[in-house]
């Protein structure tokens, strides 16, 4: 009872919530709704009719028994058409309901921290996505419309009461005791499919991984692992969904004994009360016809109750994006029009997970400087660039931007005046003209032209059939490595922000082009604020400073004369170059 009662109050708010995708299709909504409480109606009058044909034909009166097939015949008409028209405005107000809760999930899904993602599998918010908002909806309106039909049905017990109340009580008894067994079968098919999902999403977050990477996958000769791995994972998935169709079926089994056995009741009842004078023959006939809709009715139960449960699974899933359940990124912060492009990092302490990755870090970065940042593989470097765009929070110690801490700049604001070109950027499946604009819907084409000409990439795009039309696949594959990066160049400078971060941009390019596009961002304007990390420390020995990063700590800072004289970090790292 309690578990009965903590479900509906599960409903209750998640039907609550839903009613934000339905509302913008209220007009859908309402028809439907309409339609269904007609066809609820139809319902109710047609087994009316038939148990008149029944008396009509007991009675010997053929003329009104043709009367009423007749009427029988025209509502059934008005039934299907209705019918037509329900099924019509329910695809439609699904898909566009849908469409209205996959955006909001969208939105949503792009406000929670990177961290958070990155603990998690993208299966689990694909899955979300696309398959949990598609069941809210369906089930939102599954559940008004079985609703509808169980109150429309419901009115069979009054006409079975008003007749017999022996049969009534029969009915009810027999009613309580399969609902009782269905119920208990439903709890545990919600509680099973609910891992059953869970599961679902890793082998989503497999399936997406395998796909991309599916030419290191041949190039590795990796098929027979991964598919032992995928395999694994099937296996998982098939042992849960056969345990759920083993307690079903028994579950199944044991209420059509059950109501086998209430068929046998029924039958010596009526006889019984036949033979009693309790009941009239034709009365037991009627009693018959309803028999069917009240077994209907407790199916329409079964079918409501399985729908809440659904429901609530698929609701509590989508709901959990979009309400607190992930860290989200918060947009508090100040606007502010114009970053000037000082930088300061004070005492910045930072661990991805248990282990700090970078100790205490300080330094001050005037506006319009050009700074490199030098150090191994794994010193912290990105993880710098990272912090300063926000994309972690800090654990100890605050950055300030031109004096402001970052944490009271809101995400727009900082993210608009700070570009990051990260070491591996991300080029999407749209025309290169969309690429390019990506972080600037409003830029001109002179504006798109003289960035790719500062990325040198102009050329390359002119070569193409349909130019800056052309669509360069998934990721870009369709690019080469170089020309991804000078791309994500020229769409970084596009966002014309006054901090400009390059994260190995250039490491793809061969020495001729990388000396262009490094002229070029040496050339930008002497306002803005660059910060380069390159590994070939070549490429970052005009930088005005160099930032010499080990193992988390900030080991110098100077120019690279400077550096050169005094640092034996850098002496190593930029000897081994020379080399
Ligand atoms: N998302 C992450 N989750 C957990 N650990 C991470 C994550 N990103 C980086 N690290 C770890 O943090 C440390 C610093 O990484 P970072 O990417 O800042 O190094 P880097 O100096 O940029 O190296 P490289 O020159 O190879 O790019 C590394 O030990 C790395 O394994
Ligand atoms: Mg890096």
């Amino acid at each position: 009872m309690k578990k009965i009662k903590n479900n509906f109050k599960e409903l209750k708010t998640n039907l609550k919530m839903s009613w934000c995708f339905v509302r913008e299709e209220k007009l859908y909504f309402i028809i439907l709704v309409i339609l269904s409480l007609m066809l609820a109606g139809l319902s109710f009058i047609i087994p009316m009719l038939s148990a008149q044909l029944l008396l009509k034909l007991t009675d010997g009166l053929l003329k009104d028994l043709m009367l009423v097939a007749i009427i029988i015949f025209f509502i059934e008409i008005l039934r299907n058409v209705i019918l037509y028209f329900f099924r019509k405005i329910f695809e439609l107000y699904s898909i566009k309901a849908t469409t209205n809760a996959q955006i909001k999930m969208f939105e949503e899904t792009l406000k929670i921290k990177t961290a958070v993602i990155e603990d998690n599998t993208t299966g689990m918010f694909i899955d979300r996505i696309n398959n949990d908002t598609e069941d809210i909806i369906n089930t939102f309106s599954n559940l008004c419309s079985v609703f509808i039909n169980m109150i429309s049905n419901a009115g069979v017990f009054l006409a079975v009461f008003v007749i017999n109340k022996y049969m009534f009580i029969y009915f009810v008894l027999s009613f309580i005791i399969i609902a009782v067994i269905e119920n208990k079968r439903n709890n545990i098919y919600y509680e099973r499919t609910k891992k059953l999902r869970l599961i679902d999403e890793k082998k989503t977050g497999l399936i997406s991984e395998i796909v991309r990477g599916l030419q290191d996958i041949k190039l590795l000769n990796a098929q027979s692992g991964i598919l032992k791995r995928t395999r694994r994972q099937l296996k998982d998935i098939n042992d849960e969904r056969i345990g759920i169709v083993k307690v079903t079926s028994n579950f199944q089994f044991i209420s059509g004994s059950v109501s086998d056995l209430f068929d046998v009741i029924f039958y010596a009842l009526g006889c019984l009360l036949v033979y009693l004078n309790s009941l009239t023959i034709a009365n037991f006939v009627i009693i018959y016809t309803y028999k069917s809709r009240i077994e209907n009715l407790l199916s329409f139960y079964n079918s409501f109750s399985m729908h809440v449960r659904n429901f609530n699974l698929s609701a509590t899933r989508v709901f959990e994006v979009i309400g607190n359940t992930f860290d989200k990124e918060s947009d508090k912060g100040k606007n502010i029009n114009r970053i000037n492009g000082k930088i300061e990092f004070k005492d910045v302490s930072f661990a991805y997970s248990k282990d700090n990755v970078l100790n205490n870090i300080s330094f001050t970065i005037n506006k319009g400087e050009r700074i490199g940042f030098v150090g191994s593989s794994g010193s912290g470097k990105s993880t710098i660039f990272k912090l300063l765009t926000k994309l972690y929070s800090l654990n100890e110690g605050k950055i300030l931007i031109d004096g402001e801490d970052i944490n009271n700049i809101s995400n727009k604001t900082l993210r608009k005046n700070i570009s990051l070109i990260s070491q591996s950027p991300y080029i999407f499946n749209f025309s290169i003209l969309d690429n390019l604009k990506i972080g600037n819907l409003d830029a001109s084409n002179d504006e798109v032209k003289e960035a790719c000409k500062k990325a040198d990439i102009y050329d390359v795009i002119m070569d193409l059939d349909d130019k800056f039309n052309t669509f360069v696949g998934e990721g870009g594959v369709m690019l080469s490595g170089g020309e991804k990066q000078r791309l994500a160049i020229a769409r970084t400078l596009l966002k014309k922000s006054n901090i400009i971060l390059f994260d190995e941009a250039t490491s793809a390019l061969d020495n001729v082009t990388q000396d262009k596009v490094q002229k070029a961002i040496y050339g930008l304007d002497k306002d803005k604020t660059i910060l380069i990390i390159a590994h070939r420390l070549s490429t970052i020995n005009k930088c005005d400073r160099i930032v010499v990063v080990d193992d988390g700590n900030i080991v110098d800072i100077g120019t690279h004369k400077e550096l050169y004289k005094r640092c034996s970090k850098y002496r190593e790292l930029y000897d081994c170059e020379i080399v």
